[in-house]
């Protein structure tokens, strides 16, 4: 028999409207939305009147089994898409690192990490060097793979950073396959000096890593990565805007008519840099990410941002490390492994902090999280939509409830939470998603 569902009486919330229905799936694919539905007692019924129906979320921005820094990231593509599903997340999309420089390889390496997967999800690619070979490889991923977003290291001196010239190259050859350039804008040789300074003053600990990679760094990247995409001409989606620097880049050239999207990051959103001056250094060094979390006044000027339009889409880079693999940097924060959490908490979090305190509306909220990520990558309507054909990867939203983070009972392998402590009053409940389908992300964005 087949798998058939009925979600009654809620308030169904899609980026452009909202309205009271119900919801008929079969099969894992929305059928209909009417304010009534009749259906026979073969069908599922969920009663959800005082809630919200809405597409599942989906985070444009994690690094599940991620090799980094001389370690692994611990949430894999089961332990991390079980955190997600948990915090009302769907979809993610993760990004390939190439193996040794070959994006064949670290393709295949990353198919094979994701058949643990409970959910769907997509793929970006980094491009951590430059020659022919990557160049010819980019044409393959796109046509062959479909992937179709590309993110470029301007940070990371000595590791994943490229220069402007091989950026540019890579520019050039994503506007030629019509794929979609991204950033990590920071100025990888400046930290690289800030780094060296601090430790030459003595300053070992994390609050070094906020010094030695100030938010000027951060705005001088973005700026230069945003001309730079302009002189070629090609669309830019600048990864982890943190700061208001950087902010106020993508504001400059959205407001000239350039292409530019800005995401900014559950911890820029919810977290100012208090914390890295902890005295006890595992708490401290739990909240080092790069680019670095910043100040208490960052954090409320890119929520005034992503409320007027000015940043688009909300996602979390989640990126963790245990408490032992964080402790590599006891006497030296460069070698602490930069990553926190967020996949579990992106949903709640930014309801609490942008919804519930009336920056933004439902539909708002449903278009940062969900519809604006499906539409950038060009996976809507199948994902980010309640509409007939779409998948049914549904959320049920309760305004009324409560949610209490703690790593005791997250879902994540990580053994720490940076939202540890915070409380606020809702709570999601996945009623049904397409599981087990792989479903690459492909952009819509044509230069
Ligand atoms: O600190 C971070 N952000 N770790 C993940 C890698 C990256 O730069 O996104
Ligand atoms: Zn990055
Ligand atoms: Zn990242
Ligand atoms: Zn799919």
């Amino acid at each position: 028999s087949s798998n058939k569902l009925l979600i009654k009486g809620g308030t169904v919330v899609n980026a452009h409207h909202q309205q009271i229905a119900d919801v008929y799936v079969e099969d894992g694919i929305i059928v209909a939305v009417n304010p009534t539905i009749a259906v026979g007692d073969d069908v599922y019924v969920i009663d959800a009147t005082g809630k919200f129906v809405m597409p599942g979320g989906i985070d444009p921005h994690t690094h599940l089994e991620m090799e980094f820094m001389n370690t692994v990231a611990v949430d894999d593509f089961f332990s991390g898409q079980a955190a997600a599903l948990a915090g009302g997340t769907t979809m993610h999309i993760d990004f390939v690192i190439p193996t040794n420089g070959s994006l064949t390889a670290g393709f295949e390496a990353y198919e094979k990490k994701a058949k643990k997967s409970c959910m769907d999800y997509g793929f970006h690619m980094a491009i951590t060097k430059w020659d022919e070979t990557v160049s010819r490889e980019m044409e393959l991923m796109v046509k062959e793979k479909g992937i179709n977003s590309f993110k470029f290291f301007m940070a990371y001196k000595g590791s994943l950073m490229i220069s402007d010239e091989l950026l540019l190259e890579g520019f050039k050859k994503c506007k030629s396959l019509g794929a979609l350039a991204m950033v990590h804008a920071e100025n990888g040789d400046a930290v690289y000096e800030g780094q060296k300074k601090m430790i030459e003053l003595g300053i070992t600990g994390p609050e070094g890593h906020a010094l030695s990679r100030p938010a000027v760094l951060e705005g001088e990247a973005t700026a230069r990565a945003i001309r730079l995409a302009d002189f070629v001409n090609t669309p830019l989606y600048v990864v982890h805007v943190m700061s208001i620097d950087a902010m106020e880049e993508v504001a400059k050239a959205r407001k000239s008519g350039q292409r530019v999207i800005g995401e900014p990051v559950l911890s820029g959103l919810a977290l100012d840099d208090s914390w890295l001056w902890h005295p006890d250094f595992d708490t401290a060094a739990k909240y080092v990410m790069s680019p670095p979390i910043r100040k208490q006044g960052h954090d409320k000027a890119l929520q005034a941002a992503l409320s007027t339009g000015v940043l688009q889409l909300v996602g979390t880079d989640h990126c963790v490390f245990n408490s032992t693999q964080k402790a590599f940097g006891i006497d030296d924060f460069r070698k602490i492994p930069n990553g926190v959490n967020g996949i579990e908490e992106r949903m709640r979090v930014v309801w609490d902090i942008m919804v519930e305190s009336g920056q933004i509306s439902v539909t708002d909220y449903v278009r940062l999280t969900s519809t604006e990520c499906a539409r950038i990558f060009n996976i809507y309507p199948k994902k980010g939509a309640i509409l007939p054909g779409s998948d049914a990867d549904i959320i049920i939203l309760n305004p009324n409830s409560s949610f209490d983070i703690t790593a005791k009972s997250h879902h994540s392998r990580v053994d720490t939470n940076v939202y540890e402590g915070r409380k606020g009053k809702v709570s999601t409940f996945i009623v049904s998603l397409v599981q087990m389908v792989y479903c690459t992300a492909r952009t819509s964005i044509k230069s």
